[in-house]
């Protein structure tokens, strides 16, 4: 149970002193029944504002379809972010909302956001071996002894200094692949192909785990449940 006030704000819906507000015009409901306290010990999956059951209340998990152009980032100096794309109140929820890794402004495709720090870290830790698989269009003609190059495990990336896991390439055609890493080094993709003379022209994620992004439109996103996560 936790304060009516301090669950929305926490939830991103408004300021702790706005709460009362919406308290007196008796937007905020307790099981159907009009809360007459902004102060007051609650439920959050049992208050609705305007009618409407609290967003996500016990954290929030999404993906978006990103498109080029956006940047991984809450800042506003870097030309257009993807929280441009994402209801303006999430990023004032507490924890707020963030990317789960990022993807290059470069880069178009799946990437999931959640305010729960646990399900980041769950995420991108390097033990997560979670795959991610990329459609990967390249300025001159693919050769099939990448796959082995890539598959081995023992790429080595400029100035790192453990080599890359074994990554699964598959060549669509002359200049398409698809890659799959379980990894998520700086910009590991372009950097891959350009340890062997290709240049990464157009990088696009198409899964992420268990998720992929389906029929979402570029620029959509679609609320994920926290029962959908993988164990
Ligand atoms: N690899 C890259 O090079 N860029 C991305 O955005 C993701 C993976």
């Amino acid at each position: 149970m936790r304060r009516l006030d301090q669950l929305l704000s926490s939830l991103g819906y408004c300021s702790r002193r706005e709460a009362m507000a919406f308290v007196k015009e008796g937007r905020v409901k307790l099981d159907g029944v009009v809360v007459k306290r902004s102060d007051q010990r609650v439920d959050a999956t049992l208050i609705t504002v305007d009618d409407e059951p609290l967003e996500a209340p016990n954290g929030l998990l999404a993906m978006l379809h990103k498109p080029v152009g956006y940047a991984c980032t809450h800042s506003a100096d870097e030309g257009p972010n993807i929280y441009e794309l994402l209801p303006s109140h999430w990023p004032e929820r507490n924890p707020a909302v963030t990317s789960v890794g990022r993807l290059d402004k470069d880069t178009s495709g799946l990437l999931l956001v959640t305010d729960v720090g646990s399900l980041v870290h769950r995420f991108t830790s390097p033990k997560a071996d979670i795959e991610k698989t990329y459609v990967v269009e390249v300025d001159r003609d693919l050769d099939s002894a990448l796959i082995e190059i890539f598959g081995k495990g023992d790429l080595m990336l400029r100035s790192e200094d453990k080599p890359c896991l074994p990554a699964k390439l598959e060549i669509v055609s002359e200049k398409t692949a698809r890659l799959t890493i379980t990894e998520g080094r700086y910009h590991q993709v372009r950097r891959m192909f350009a340890s062997q003379g290709w240049h990464v022209e157009k990088l696009h994620r198409e899964r992420f785990g268990e998720y992929e992004l389906g029929d979402l439109g570029e620029g959509e996103w679609r609320m994920l449940s926290l029962e959908q996560m993988p164990k």
